[in-house]
């Protein structure tokens, strides 16, 4: 596997901007989820919130080495079965679906990326019960990092949450290093075996992004190019955040300072300990 990069001080003041901005976009889109709003026009707030901000959303004309056409879009918008890189468009939000908007600003030079999945007016239990597993298990994956931690110890605990409620793990999509690059080493695996793979260490900065499905684990890939979407359509939600490791745990450089409207303001989410006001405080002190 490729060298895993040890982020530099000076580059680390640079990334966290990135990530807040990225945080703060979350913040600003959340309020805009309800039925009637096309995923186009998700993609608007999002390309105009980042623009004026100094910053270029990552999403737009990205291709990856090997991918047969760019990404279209500021931002992906994946709805309902759709697991991740939804192409946002003229499809509307509908009562009862659920989005993940998942935002990558490219600013100072380095990539943040976070997503966070919404509810658009009241969804089904079952939908309820998905993505407070997906906000969950992010929690869990981050609780696992720590200097001298292995990756499998992050894929075995969102494993666990995610599977011990009923639900299944995507193996086809991992997190990744992020920083001066969109996607580089390592491969951040959300399933795994305790105490197995590449050691973690302090000061790399990686993504923990748990796709979790209502039904099987499978996906597939639409005639876009982009779109993934589970093989057998049922639900899938989606939580991601940008971490850095350190010597006792990690940074979460993407955290929001303040609640995702429409997502963790429900009174049926389950905001875990790292996503409340009082660990904000903790991580940010002074
Ligand atoms: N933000 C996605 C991730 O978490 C990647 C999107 S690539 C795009 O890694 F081209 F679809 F935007
Ligand atoms: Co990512
Ligand atoms: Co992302």
């Amino acid at each position: 596997m490729a060298q895993v990069e040890i982020m530099s001080a000076a580059n680390l003041e640079k990334m966290r901007a990135s990530c807040q901005l990225a945080a703060q976009c979350l913040l600003m889109v959340g309020p805009k989820i309800r039925a009637g709003v096309t995923t186009d026009e998700i993609n608007k707030l999002v390309h105009d919130f980042v623009t004026a901000n100094d910053a270029y959303p990552s999403p737009l004309n990205y291709r990856p080495s090997g991918a047969p056409r760019p990404f279209p879009k500021s931002v992906c918008t994946s709805i309902n079965e759709v697991v991740c890189h939804g192409i946002p468009g003229k499809r509307t939000l509908n009562h009862g679906d659920i989005v993940n908007v998942d935002v990558t600003t490219y600013h100072k030079g380095h990539h943040g990326d976070t997503s966070v999945t919404f509810y658009v007016g009241e969804p089904s239990e079952q939908a309820k019960k998905l993505v407070e597993t997906a906000r969950a298990s992010l929690e869990a994956g981050i609780a696992a990092v720590k200097d001298g931690a292995r990756l499998g110890d992050i894929g075995a605990a969102i494993q666990e949450v995610a599977e011990g409620r009923g639900f299944s793990v995507v193996e086809d999509y991992v997190g990744h290093g992020v920083g001066r690059e969109f996607h580089m080493a390592p491969q951040v695996r959300h399933f795994g075996k305790r105490g197995a793979g590449e050691r973690i260490r302090a000061g790399m900065v990686f993504t923990i992004e748990p796709m979790i499905n209502l039904g099987k684990k499978g996906t597939e890939l639409l005639d876009d190019d982009w779109t993934v979407v589970t093989q057998d359509r049922s639900l899938s939600a989606q939580f991601e955040h940008s971490i850095l490791v350190t010597k006792t745990g990690c940074e979460v450089l993407t955290s929001r300072p303040g609640i995702a409207m429409n997502s963790e303001d429900k009174e049926w989410s389950e905001v875990g300990p790292l996503g409340t006001a009082a660990a904000f405080a903790a991580r940010h002190p002074g």
